[in-house]
This record gives structure tokens, C-alpha cells and sequence, in this order.
């Protein structure tokens, strides 16, 4: 799989995509990285790569023409790659926060592709006209905004790149883990059996393979009900793992309840000593 990302900071982009499994699996032929620099596709004499925004209002705007210029290069080296000159318009996705966000499911799905062009924008964004010429995909990594798009590039880049075969050893592979049928993982234990007080669940030490699967299930599903409801939702649970969630929600409740009459008695208490009436 090749990635092309368009940007104005290459040195970055690389610099993180040659570190650890992804730099291994470009070292091993797996993938490949090419880093285009916008700046040197403009036309502008000083290298200029953004302009005023027509209308008025604060920041730069990126150019259409460098940008233009830049995915055209990264489209001929495709068409040159794969000997097919009109091998069409890949895939290019645009990292802006105006957009759906991300999720394994995306990931899943662009890894099917075999070459993918990523558009990182600076300062107040893109001209518009070359969006629409060029982006078939619009990627946001989270509700927050950035200062380029770079860093979600790479955020991309990597959770593609990992599910591409052979890019993971059988030992990091993704067959259980986090978000698989939306359930989040559970939780996971290495030596020493006791550390700071604490012991590993026994269950793990039991040798017993069917009950330690049963038990990182159940982990499974109470962990994502208590940190993520929302992806709870969306996953197939059994009957029986339906009422174990109504039951943590329920002992959850009692507790709260508990709690609330604790501080009351305190509130009390403190106003026989004063002779004031509690504040709530
Ligand atoms: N560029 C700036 N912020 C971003 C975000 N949250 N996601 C994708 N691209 C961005």
C-alpha cells in the first residue's frame, strides 16, 4: 500500500512514519511513504503557497494551484506505478475537523485501497475550488481543531497501515482488541502476580483457557458500559450480558444513593454541634 501525503511539513510526516511497526513494514516492503511538499509545486517566484481570504477575515488560505499541482504529481507517479496512465482518481482524503469523524470502521475500509492520498491543510484552510476538485474523502480525527493536518494524517496513515496483512506480527495482531464489535478490551496483566499490593485476577492464572475467555468478555462489556455507553449500544450483547450491564448500572445507582445519605448524616451531624440548619 502507498501513501501520498501532501504537506507542507514532509520532514514530520516521515520523521514519525519510519519510527517503530509502520517503519518496519516500510523497511520490509510492506507499505510506502512518499512525503510531497506542497511549496515546491507553486508557481510563485518567492514560493509563496497561500494568499488573502476573498471577502476578508483573519489568516491565509491556502492557494488552489500548488495544491493542484501537487496531487497531480502524486497521481502521475500511481498512473507510472501501476503502467496504467488513466488508472483514474484515487482515493484522497482531506484531514479538515469540518467533517465525519474517524473510526475503525474508516480505517477497515480505506485499507482495502491500494494507494492513498492524504491533503494536509495549514492556516485558515484550502481554497475551495480545488477541494472540490481533488477530495473524495473528508477525515476529521476529533472535535478539536488542530494547527495543520498533519498530525491527523499521521493518526490515519497509522490505523490504515496496521491492518494492512503482514504490517502486524501474529503477536501484535488485531484479532482482539479494542473496538473489535464494539467493545472496547479488556484489561491485561503481566508479571509480577503482585505488584504495589495488588494481585493479577486468578482467574488468569488458571490455566483454564474457556474461563479466562469468558472472564475478558464479561471485562469486555462492563468496561465499555462504564467508559463508553455509546459503543455499548451499538454491539451485540447476549441476554445475559444484557442484565449483567443493568446490574453494574443498578449497584452504581445504590452507591450514588448512599453516598448522597452519608453527606446527609455529616450535614446533620455538624448541625447539632453548630445549632445551624444544614446547608445544602
Ligand atoms: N485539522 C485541524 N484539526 C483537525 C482535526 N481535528 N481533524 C482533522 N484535521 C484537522
Amino acid at each position: 500500500m502507498h501513501f501520498y501525503i501532501l504537506t507542507l511539513f514532509p520532514e514530520m510526516v516521515m520523521q514519525v512514519l519510519k519510527t517503530s511497526i509502520i517503519g518496519r513494514a516500510v523497511q520490509n516492503g510492506l507499505l510506502c511513504v512518499h512525503a510531497l511538499n506542497i511549496r515546491d509545486y507553486t508557481n510563485d517566484k518567492h514560493k509563496k503557497v497561500d494568499d488573502y481570504p476573498y471577502g476578508g477575515g483573519a489568516g491565509m488560505v491556502m492557494q488552489a494551484q500548488p495544491v493542484y499541482d501537487a496531487w497531480q504529481a502524486a497521481v502521475q507517479e500511481i498512473a507510472q506505478k501501476r503502467g496504467n496512465p488513466g488508472c483514474g482518481h484515487p482515493r484522497t482524503i482531506y484531514l479538515t475537523p469540518q467533517a465525519q469523524v474517524f473510526t475503525q470502521g474508516t480505517a477497515k475500509q480505506l485499507a482495502q485501497e491500494q494507494d492513498l492520498i492524504m491533503l494536509c491543510g495549514h492556516y485558515e484552510g484550502i481554497d475551495e475550488r480545488v477541494l472540490e476538485e481533488i477530495v473524495t474523502d473528508y477525515i476529521s480525527i476529533g472535535d478539536y481543531v488542530l494547527t495543520g493536518g498533519e498530525l491527523p494524517a499521521m493518526v490515519v496513515a497509522d490505523a490504515v497501515a496496521r491492518m494492512v496483512p503482514g504490517v502486524l506480527t501474529n503477536a501484535e495482531s488485531a484479532g482482539t482488541e479494542s473496538l473489535e464489535g464494539n467493545l472496547l478490551e479488556y484489561p491485561q496483566y503481566s508479571r509480577p502476580e503482585e505488584w504495589n499490593k495488588k494481585k493479577v485476577p486468578p482467574i488468569l492464572l488458571s490455566g483454564n483457557h474457556a474461563n479466562v475467555d469468558a472472564w475478558r468478555r464479561e471485562q469486555s462489556v462492563l468496561r465499555t458500559a462504564k467508559r463508553r455507553p455509546d459503543l455499548l449500544a451499538q454491539a451485540a450483547l447476549t441476554e445475559k450480558e444484557q442484565e449483567m450491564v443493568r446490574e453494574m448500572h443498578a449497584a452504581k445507582d445504590r452507591k450514588q444513593v448512599q453516598a448522597s445519605h452519608t453527606q446527609e448524616d455529616q450535614n446533620q451531624t455538624q448541625a447539632a454541634f453548630t445549632g445551624c440548619e444544614p446547608q445544602i
